[in-house]
């Protein structure tokens, strides 16, 4: 097959993790027998820099018409003070809403050889982590009106926060049906107890839950969710919520896995053209380094094959390879321990390359 990447590296660490997740989807072109062309695509600060713009609509337009954008990360401290509509992450929002990919999908697993990476208590951690958290993407207060005025001589600032019961109901419906490829439980996250937005969003989970009768629902408030994933992150299979509820309780999640250098992304809309990147941010501080964790973004880069490829043995393989490497006793500086052997960002993805084999 011969697919066409937009390729965004973005700012601090991006360019170094995504040339490594580029290498190794490389390695498996030439194990599978297939192309993968890529276009370069500015965003974030070095598109503001070079173009003052951090999407200028020709790049995204690169990226609607690939048929999937695989992204390192953007922002960086030299971009704190420019005004709000021309930050880096800007550009990345308006790429969200750009594509339409309305469903982000986070999964939080730990993987066994990290057991020790976590946080959380060996009794709890030996209980299971292995959840997905499905995060609307392009509506909420990311995408309300943003101002700030002087109102009776005081400084204000509004953030408006809508949700649409369509809205709602497309993301609930990733909600159940991921649930039903899986252990068919889903919690559905909210703030009913305060918000009209979450007593809708309940309302619309509710009445969805007819059509998934398989699929057992329960609802949690966002506060107390915050407090279970740390308490006994068991007992969650898919969580599904809101934007920004999801934006925390992702990092969170990362979190008591042990890394967020490890965790991937997936975001789709109505086409199979999706958005990978991993979750973290841009780490301006160990930019240029070499010591990143490339991981997050190879396991991104497999997500896409799997979920906008429909290239489930590749997927596979880049998964197997990844746990190969772990048992293999490497690791980068952020999760390094020890006995382990410490490798830099290039290292971890020239492991990887050499543990890909055809499954
Ligand atoms: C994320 C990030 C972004 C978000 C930022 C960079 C705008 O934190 O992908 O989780 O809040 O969505
Ligand atoms: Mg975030």
């Amino acid at each position: 097959m011969v697919k066409n990447i937009a390729v965004i590296r973005g700012d601090g660490i991006g360019p170094e993790i995504v040339n490594q997740a580029i290498r190794v989807l490389d390695k498996i072109g030439e194990l599978y027998g297939h192309t993968f062309n890529y276009v370069d695509v500015d965003m974030g600060g070095c598109a503001i820099d070079k173009w003052g713009d951090p999407l200028p609509e020709a790049m995204l337009q690169k990226c609607i018409e690939s048929d999937s954008v695989l992204l390192g990360a953007v922002g960086g401290n030299k971009w704190n003070d420019v005004p709000g509509h021309m930050r880096p992450e800007k550009g990345l929002l308006r790429l969200r809403a750009g594509m339409g990919v309305y469903s982000n999908n986070r999964p939080a697993k730990i993987w066994p050889q990290l057991a020790d990476a976590s946080p959380l208590r060996k009794s709890i951690v030996e209980q299971g982590i292995d959840f997905i958290i499905v995060r609307e993407l392009i509506g909420g207060i990311y995408f309300g009106e943003h101002k700030t005025e002087v109102i009776d001589g005081i400084p204000t600032a509004i953030d408006v926060l809508t949700y649409s019961e369509s809205e709602i109901e497309r993301i609930g419906r990733i909600g159940f049906e991921t649930a039903m490829k899986r252990n068919r439980k889903l919690c559905s996250v909210e703030k009913s107890n305060v918000l009209d937005s979450s007593r809708l969003w309940k309302k619309v989970m509710h009445k969805l839950s007819e059509e998934y009768p398989e699929v057992e629902l329960s609802d949690m408030l966002v506060d107390n969710c915050a407090m279970q994933i740390v308490k006994n992150p068991a007992q969650f299979d898919v969580i599904v919520t809101e934007n920004m509820f999801g934006d925390i309780l992702s990092d969170e999640a990362s979190m008591i896995t042990g890394s967020i250098g490890m965790i991937p992304s997936s975001s789709l809309g109505s086409s199979s053209c999706g958005l990978y990147e991993p979750i973290h941010g841009s780490a301006p501080d160990i930019a240029e380094k070499n010591i990143a964790n490339p991981i997050g973004t190879i396991l991104s880069v497999a997500m896409m094959l799997k979920y906008s490829f429909d290239m489930q043995l590749e997927s596979t393989a880049i998964e197997k390879a990844v746990s190969d490497y772990l048992d293999a006793g490497y690791r980068t500086a952020d999760i390094m321990s020890d006995g382990m052997t410490q490798v830099s960002c290039s290292e971890c993805a020239d492991i990887i390359i050499e543990k890909l084999k055809k499954e």
